[in-house]
């Protein structure tokens, strides 16, 4: 499934040659965090999206407000935009973010391979107060919070997908992987990054009886973004 990788594993080297042994349509969602100014490495993630994925799958990516237009012009050369997701962060957050200082929202782009199943869905979700700034000083100088990532992923996901992520820093979509019980395939270019994040994955605890039977994707799913079966017949221009 993930070709010479074996799922479940953080791969230690650049994406963008390692993920060319990826086997066409293999992966049911991608969700990562670039390198913000590297308009480049988005119009290979949306190249390499559109190979990767299956049919009718999702590609989720974090942006830089201010480089907002160019990321949605490389996306969109290869992929089909959908919308954009709003994490609102509760709490201090840290203030290198945004000229106000104290930016408290984080924007995610959502494009599709064909077409995810339209389905009722709320474009702004919330985490716990202060997670992202701990998460920061924990796990990586940009990691995200878990809590977050969570909901993103029990929302576009089911468990046994395999979610891909180029970029994966401090590891926070393995570890919610492992947690929510979907499978993973991973990158990360600098080693001692790509040891630390193989490290806080070993780690992490599964939950105890599994997602499935436990709740947990139903106390993150009315939060999360799913609002509603899919739907069918949506009115032009509606996501
Ligand atoms: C913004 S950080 C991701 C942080 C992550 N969201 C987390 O929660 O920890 C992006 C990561 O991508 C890695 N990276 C950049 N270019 C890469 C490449 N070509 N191949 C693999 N990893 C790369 C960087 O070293 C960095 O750790």
């Amino acid at each position: 499934m993930g070709g010479p990788y074996p799922l479940d594993s953080i791969i230690t080297g650049d994406v963008r040659q390692l993920a060319q042994a990826i086997p066409d349509a293999s992966i049911d969602l991608i969700f990562t965090d670039p390198v913000y100014d590297r308009i480049e490495d988005y119009r290979w993630l949306a190249e390499t999206a559109a190979r990767v994925l299956k049919p009718d799958t999702a590609c989720l990516a974090w942006y830089s407000t201010p480089l907002l237009f160019e990321t949605m012009q490389a996306l969109r050369e290869s992929l089909t935009y959908r919308w954009q997701l709003i994490h609102y962060k509760p709490g201090r957050v840290k203030e290198k973010f945004g000229a106000a200082g104290y930016c408290k929202y984080e924007g995610l782009l959502w494009y599709d391979k064909g077409r995810l199943p339209r389905r009722k869905f709320m474009d702004v979700f919330q985490s716990m107060p202060f997670q992202s700034a701990i998460a920061m000083c924990i796990n990586h100088e940009w990691a995200k919070d878990p809590d977050a990532l969570a909901k993103v992923i029990g929302a576009f996901s089911h468990p046994g997908d395999v979610i891909f992520d180029p970029f994966t820093g401090g590891g926070t979509v393995p570890a919610v992987c492992k947690i929510l019980e979907r499978r993973y395939l991973a990158f990360e270019i600098d080693p001692a990054t790509a040891d630390k994040a193989r490290a806080r994955v070993a780690d992490t605890l599964p939950l105890l009886d599994g997602p499935s039977n436990n709740g947990f994707h139903l106390t993150a799913a009315p939060v999360g973004l799913w609002d509603g079966e899919p739907e069918s017949g949506a009115a032009a221009g509606e996501p």
